[in-house]
């Protein structure tokens, strides 16, 4: 057994703190308000923060025993909470390539789907790949993630529309989450697109997702979240109620898709179920929006899908001047948003939904912890938060953002461990 060493991240030009908001998302002037300590440094031990201040401060602190820790330098560089992507379809097979080329013709990403591609066709190589296959798939798009500074990400299942192949993907997000230093968060989302077997009586698999899915679920433990695609042609909000208060009598929080292509009244009942977050809002009405400030769902926006659909961002301006505590995330997946990449999405943030650098950070850190459930154990550096850093090299948080399409994470500490310099 090898003891852990204590790690010192020393002098960082900016240090992110955002301290103070474990209990409860930021929402619109706070989300600004970083925390920035200047020279800042960071004492880890047993993979958790011990001590954050001044680098005069740290250095006094621990004066004796200086020579047992591993020092990380980060002069000249930007600190941050390891990133957090509170929106992913992690584990799946194949790409779509073919998709993409069709889109650029004309297609839309709902024909395609109608005519059996789209989700269908990743569950046909989801359903068709080994558990091994699946496995290592997933393992390199997390080695991927983690490059880019991201140390939590949520994974859905969703690629089956079968008892076996969610089972399967579950499965998988479970054994990468302990084989994996990256951190998964599971969530069920059986309820991605209706099967072409039910599409004259999707009732029916209604059915077998509130009588049948949902309970094994939770009762074999393998998701903390449940989430439907809440759209006009996929899940009405009738059957989209039913689905997530199901889940949230079996324990599961919910999660929606929602108000992504045509509006339908999805923010409004992300509130009305008391949701944890309601993610896309392309089409959100302002009603919609209104409700969920006024209930704390925080609103997952997916840029980059927009991006890669070619459709209008989601108006994060408009949402946190409503006081919506937002977040930021990949929505990484082979068809909408085929990438990994959270800060090329924070640059999305800024230019495409006009948020401002400080905000685009707290909703890739605090915020997207508490999307996920999680601000009370990551996504600020605080005493007593898991030593989850990411060191970028630049010397602030806004040329992070503005120089975009550039990896420039640097180190990465995940539980007090560096794991990627
Ligand atoms: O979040 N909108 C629905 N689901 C995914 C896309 C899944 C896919 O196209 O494979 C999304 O965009
Ligand atoms: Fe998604």
């Amino acid at each position: 057994l090898e003891l852990s060493r204590a790690i010192f991240i020393r002098n960082a030009n900016q240090l992110v703190t955002l301290q103070g908001s474990s209990h409860a998302p930021r929402v619109m002037g706070e989300m600004s308000e970083l925390g920035i300590i200047e020279n800042g440094s960071i004492w880890i031990e047993d993979g958790v923060i011990q001590a954050v201040g001044t680098d005069e401060e740290l250095a006094a602190k621990y004066e004796a025993r200086l020579s047992e820790a591993e020092v990380v330098d980060a002069s000249g560089k930007l600190v941050t909470p390891g990133l957090i992507d509170p929106h992913t379809h992690l584990v799946f097979a194949g790409s779509r390539e073919n998709e993409f080329n069709m889109r650029l013709q004309g297609s839309t990403y709902m024909e395609i789907m109608n005519a059996g591609g789209g989700i269908h066709a990743t569950t046909r190589r989801t359903q068709a790949a080994t558990h091994e296959e699946l496995f290592h798939e997933s393992f390199e798009r997390l080695n991927q993630f983690l490059r880019h500074g991201v140390t939590t990400v949520e994974a859905k299942s969703g690629y089956g529309m079968e008892w076996e192949t969610e089972l399967k993907q579950l499965e998988v997000a479970k054994q990468l989450n302990e084989k994996h230093v990256v951190d998964i968060v599971p969530t069920f989302m059986g309820a991605h697109a209706i099967p072409k077997e039910y599409k004259d009586q999707p009732d029916e698999f209604v059915r077998l997702l509130i009588e049948e899915m949902i309970p094994k679920v939770a009762e074999l433990g393998l998701a903390e979240f449940n989430d439907v695609f809440c759209e006009h042609g996929v899940f009405t909000p009738e059957q989209s109620r039913k689905i997530l208060e199901t889940g949230k009598r079996h324990g599961l929080l919910a999660k929606i898709h929602a108000d992504e292509i045509e509006p339908y009244e999805g923010a409004e009942l992300a509130a009305e179920v008391g949701a944890v977050s309601a993610d896309h809002l392309l089409k959100a009405s302002e009603k919609g929006m209104k409700a969920m400030a006024e209930k704390g769902v925080v609103a997952v926006l997916l840029p980059g899908t927009a991006y890669f659909l070619m459709a209008e961002s989601a108006n994060g301006r408009k949402m946190v001047d409503l006081g919506v505590p937002v977040a930021l995330s990949t929505d990484c997946n082979p068809g909408s948003s085929p990438t990994v990449s959270l800060p090329f999405i924070m640059n999305l943030g800024c230019l495409k939904m006009g948020m401002t650098p400080a905000e685009v950070i707290t909703a890739t850190t605090i915020n997207a912890a508490h999307a996920i459930s999680r601000g009370g154990e990551i996504g600020s550096l605080e005493v007593g938060k898991k030593g989850d850093v990411t060191i970028f090299n630049v010397e602030n948080y806004m040329k992070l953002q503005y120089s975009y399409g550039v990896n420039h994470t640097d180190t990465v500490v995940k539980n007090g461990q560096v794991v990627v310099r």
